[in-house]
This record gives structure tokens, C-alpha cells and sequence, in this order.
């Protein structure tokens, strides 16, 4: 007895929104979804209909389908309770109930449909409960890092071709001897930004983080829906939601709250700028791999807010390249910095981190932090090793710095002669640390003899710090209402680190 999936899918069966709740295959669940509307019987109105492994209940919503799947030995009064409450959950989150809505909210969709099978799942829930279950629930954040983290790859697989056709036409228009076009490709400013450039593919990402298909159960206690798991009696969680009403259903309904560390005066508009970086560059400071990605995630809380417009700044001249989430206006980005929903009655989802804008920026020779590190051999088999670093971008400020030198193994007698901060040695290694590096305190050194030990032993190097200032000169200037173009309050917080920052 229990539920498959619940999904919300067009007449032709196709998946808008679809949550599985047992382990499966992709190909499986598309399967049982394709062969859904072959099933139904035209000008019929059953609202169930059975395959040799499973039953669909569905429920029409206007031109889309409610859709739950189950195993045929669960109970069908209860499935068909179910699926009415699924029904409810839908236009409680979409104002029409189309294609575009079902997909703009699906978020929402998808937390709202697991909190129904969690309460279900729970042996007694009363209302006060169902509520501190939903706000308990950090599930949201979980599934945005997950479809970040898939998107970033799909951006970054499409860069790559993307650098490489650059690259194409610009060995061609050499071979022709015209000018490069690069410039006017990767030229400075929103309007040429590539990525969002027409010539770019439509990215696969339309789907995302809109169209989340999961595939995978809620691990532990919230696998799957057991209803009637605990007898046929009256007390089970969907008669108790009958007899509390509707209350209940909104109650279940209610946007998920995302437990992670609050954030000091995080205001009814936030906006969140992160960035990241690889680098790896040679001992003489050669940058051999430069990879940077930033997002900017916006997440309203009032829905007074829903409709706004964010201005954002573009000053830095390096090749950025731009992209804004598929939803997102691009023209209105492109021609005067405007994050807005492409749909201007459309308000944007709330309480959930929206990323609008992405950027990169690779094969820039825009270190942040240049670190030279000179071993010489002296005396005794030793080295004398001098470490200089230099901050490369003035307008950051870099905080808690570490600059991990490896030791030689063994027992290497470690004598410093003079640094800046602080250092420590920890196994083997030595610690750099360096409270902040900034325009005003932008270099210092460190010094010391390791005997014994030769020049190779001291890479490679690597550092961190964070930060709270963005390399890229991407900035929100304003937050307006859609409306009247009055402005709103609004908070942001930058951060900037390295993912890996290496000297090999
Ligand atoms: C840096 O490299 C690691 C591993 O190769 C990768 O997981 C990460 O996403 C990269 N980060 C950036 C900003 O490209
Ligand atoms: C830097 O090193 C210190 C001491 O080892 C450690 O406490 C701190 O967390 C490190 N900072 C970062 C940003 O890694």
C-alpha cells in the first residue's frame, strides 16, 4: 500500500511537476506517465483507472491532471482522499492553473506534496504539529543545491562549446586576416553578454529548476506513503484531515520555512551575490586555470513584493559572461539591467532562493591574490624560503586568509624569521593566516629556513579566505515595485571564496 507518485501532468500525460516516493528508475516513471493517457477511455468519467502493476487516481485541474500513482493492493477510498487533497494543495500555489504556473511554482509543488506524505507518514499529527513539521522542514534547500548544482554543470558544459566555437571563429577570422570578433562577443556590459545571446542554445535549464522530475525518496522515515499501513481505522491521517477541514489543508500548504542559520536583518527582499573560484597558477604566478561562478539568488518573504524589478550594475570591463534564469526577462536585462519575470503579471515564488542571474568568468588573468614563493637551497642541505603576497584587485577585501605551505616529511628543524599575522605549524604543514588583506594592508611576508628539505618540498601551495565583496564589479543598485516604480527596502549579502586556489 503504497503511493508511487504524484504528479501534475498535461492530457498527453506529459510531467510538469512529479514527485516519486519509491526508488525508480527515470525510464520507469516516465514509462507509467506516457502510458497514462492511453489508458483513459474518452467521454468517460472515472476518476481511476488500473494497469497489471499499478492504479492511476487522477483528478482534472481545468486542461492539466492531478495525477497519483499507486500500487494496486492500496486502499481506493483512501487514494481517492488523497488525491483530493493533492488537488486542493495545486491551486493554493498556482493562480491559473496552466502550464506556465504549474512549472513556476513547482518548488512550492514539490514541498507541498512531500509535506502531505510526511504528515501521512507520522502515526498522529494534530494541527499544531502538522504546522511545526512545515517549519521544521529544510528540504527546500536541499533540492535548490541540487538543481544549482546540475545547472551549473549544464552552464558550464555549454561555456565550453561555447569557448571552443569562439575560439573557432577567431582562428578562422585570423586565417582570413579580419579582426577578431571576440571582443564584440565577450564585450563588457550586459547587452553583449554571450551567454545570453541569442547564438547560445535555449538552455536545457528552461526546465530548472522548474520542472524537477526527483527521482529519489526523502531518505529515512519519510520514503513513502503507507496509508492504511496502520489498519483501515477511522483515526488514519486523512479522515483527521477531513474532520479538520480545510484548515489543515492550508496549514499543509503553507510555504515551507528553510531552517538554515538566519540571517541578521535579512529584510522582505534579499538578495544574495556568491561567487566562486578555481584557480591554479605556476610558481612564477602564471594563471594556468582561472574559473569563476557567481549567482545571484533573490528570495522574497512579503508577497507584497512579488512583483519587482532588481537593477543591477554591470562596471566590470573583463569578459563576463551573463546568463539570466530562463524566466527572467532577458531583454530588460540586456538593454537596461532589469531582473524582472519575463510574465509581468507574474509575481516571483516566495520563500525560496531564486536564482536570476548567473556569471562566469574563465581564462582571465584576474588573480585576486598573487602569493610568490621563493625556496632557495642554502647551507646544510636547507632551504630559506621567502613567501610575499600581494592583494591583485583592489576593490576587495579579502578576510581570515590561510596560506598552507607543505613541509618535507620527517622531522625538518622549522625555524621563522619574520612574518605578518599569524603562523602555525600544523602536521606538515605551515599556516599563514592573515586576518584581512586589503587596498590599505594589501602585502606582506613571511620567512623561514627548513632544514632539510629542497625547493619542490614547499608546493603546492594553497589558500582560502572569504569574503564579503564580489570580484566581479556586479552590483544591485536598486529594488523597484513592477507597478509604480516606487522603490522597496531591500537586504544583500556578497560572499566570495575559493573552491581552490593553488600555486602547483
Ligand atoms: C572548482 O573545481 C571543483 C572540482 O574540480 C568543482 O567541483 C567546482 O565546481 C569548481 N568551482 C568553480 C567555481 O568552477
Ligand atoms: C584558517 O586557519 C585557522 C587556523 O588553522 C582556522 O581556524 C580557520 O578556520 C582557517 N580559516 C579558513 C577561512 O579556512
Amino acid at each position: 500500500m503504497v503511493l508511487i507518485a504524484a504528479t501534475v501532468c498535461t492530457k498527453s500525460g506529459k510531467a510538469l511537476v512529479s514527485r516519486q516516493f519509491v526508488e525508480m528508475t527515470k525510464a520507469r516513471i516516465e514509462g507509467l506517465l506516457t502510458a497514462f493517457p492511453k489508458l483513459m477511455t474518452a467521454g468517460r468519467q472515472h476518476t481511476f483507472v488500473e494497469t497489471e502493476s499499478v492504479r492511476y487516481v487522477y483528478q482534472p485541474l481545468d486542461k492539466l491532471y492531478m495525477l497519483l500513482i499507486t500500487t494496486k493492493a492500496s486502499n481506493i477510498l483512501e487514494d481517492l482522499e488523497t488525491l483530493r487533497l493533492f488537488g486542493r494543495v495545486v491551486p493554493e500555489y498556482c493562480t491559473q492553473l496552466t502550464e506556465a504556473e504549474v512549472l513556476n511554482q513547482a518548488f512550492n509543488l514539490l514541498f507541498a506534496f512531500d509535506e502531505i506524505v510526511a504528515l501521512g507518514y507520522r502515526e498522529s499529527v494534530n494541527l499544531a504539529q502538522v504546522r511545526s513539521f512545515v517549519e521544521m522542514d529544510s528540504h527546500e534547500e536541499k533540492i535548490y543545491q541540487a538543481v544549482r548544482q546540475t545547472q551549473e554543470r549544464e552552464a558550464a558544459n555549454r561555456m565550453r562549446e561555447r569557448a571552443k566555437e569562439l575560439q573557432r571563429e577567431r582562428l578562422e577570422a585570423a586565417k582570413r586576416g579580419q579582426p577578431p570578433r571576440s571582443s564584440s562577443g565577450f564585450g563588457s556590459g550586459f547587452g553583449s553578454s554571450s551567454m545570453s545571446s541569442s547564438a547560445a542554445p535555449e538552455p536545457v535549464t528552461d526546465k530548472m529548476p522548474t520542472t524537477p522530475v526527483r527521482d529519489t525518496s526523502r531518505p529515512s522515515t519519510r520514503s513513502a506513503m503507507k496509508l492504511g499501513s496502520r489498519g483501515t481505522d477511522a483515526d488514519s491521517f486523512v479522515s483527521r484531515l477531513r474532520s479538520e477541514g480545510d484548515a489543515t489543508a492550508s496549514a499543509v500548504a503553507a510555504p515551507v520555512k528553510v531552517d538554515k542559520a538566519p540571517v541578521a536583518n535579512q529584510k522582505d527582499v534579499h538578495l544574495r551575490f556568491e561567487e566562486r573560484l578555481n584557480l591554479t597558477a605556476g610558481r612564477d604566478g602564471d594563471v594556468q586555470n582561472f574559473e569563476l561562478s557567481g549567482l545571484l539568488t533573490l528570495r522574497i518573504t512579503n508577497e507584497q513584493f512579488g512583483k519587482i524589478h532588481v537593477h543591477v550594475d554591470n562596471k566590470d570591463t573583463r569578459p563576463l559572461q551573463l546568463q539570466t534564469h530562463p524566466n527572467v526577462d532577458k531583454e530588460a536585462f540586456r538593454s537596461e539591467g532589469v531582473i524582472r519575470l519575463k510574465q509581468a503579471q507574474r509575481p516571483f515564488p516566495l520563500h525560496s532562493d531564486v536564482g536570476v542571474l548567473k556569471w562566469r568568468l574563465t581564462h582571465a588573468d584576474a588573480a585576486p591574490l598573487s602569493v610568490n614563493c621563493w625556496p632557495s637551497e642554502g647551507a646544510g642541505g636547507g632551504c630559506d624560503v621567502n613567501i610575499e603576497y600581494e592583494l591583485e584587485q583592489e576593490h576587495l577585501t579579502l578576510s581570515d586568509v590561510n596560506i598552507t605551505i607543505p613541509l618535507p616529511s620527517g622531522n625538518p628543524s622549522v625555524v621563522v624569521h619574520q612574518w605578518e599575522g599569524n603562523y602555525a605549524q600544523k602536521g606538515r604543514s605551515i599556516i599563514w593566516s592573515i586576518p584581512l588583506i586589503s587596498r590599505q594592508q594589501k602585502s606582506g611576508t613571511l620567512e623561514f629556513t627548513v632544514t632539510p628539505a629542497i625547493p619542490n618540498d614547499f608546493f603546492p601551495l594553497t589558500v582560502t579566505w572569504t569574503s564579503d565583496s564580489s570580484l566581479a564589479l556586479l552590483a544591485a543598485t536598486k529594488v523597484t515595485q513592477a507597478e509604480d516604480g516606487s522603490a522597496v527596502d531591500y537586504s544583500q549579502d556578497v560572499s566570495f571564496h575559493a573552491d581552490k586556489y593553488e600555486f602547483v
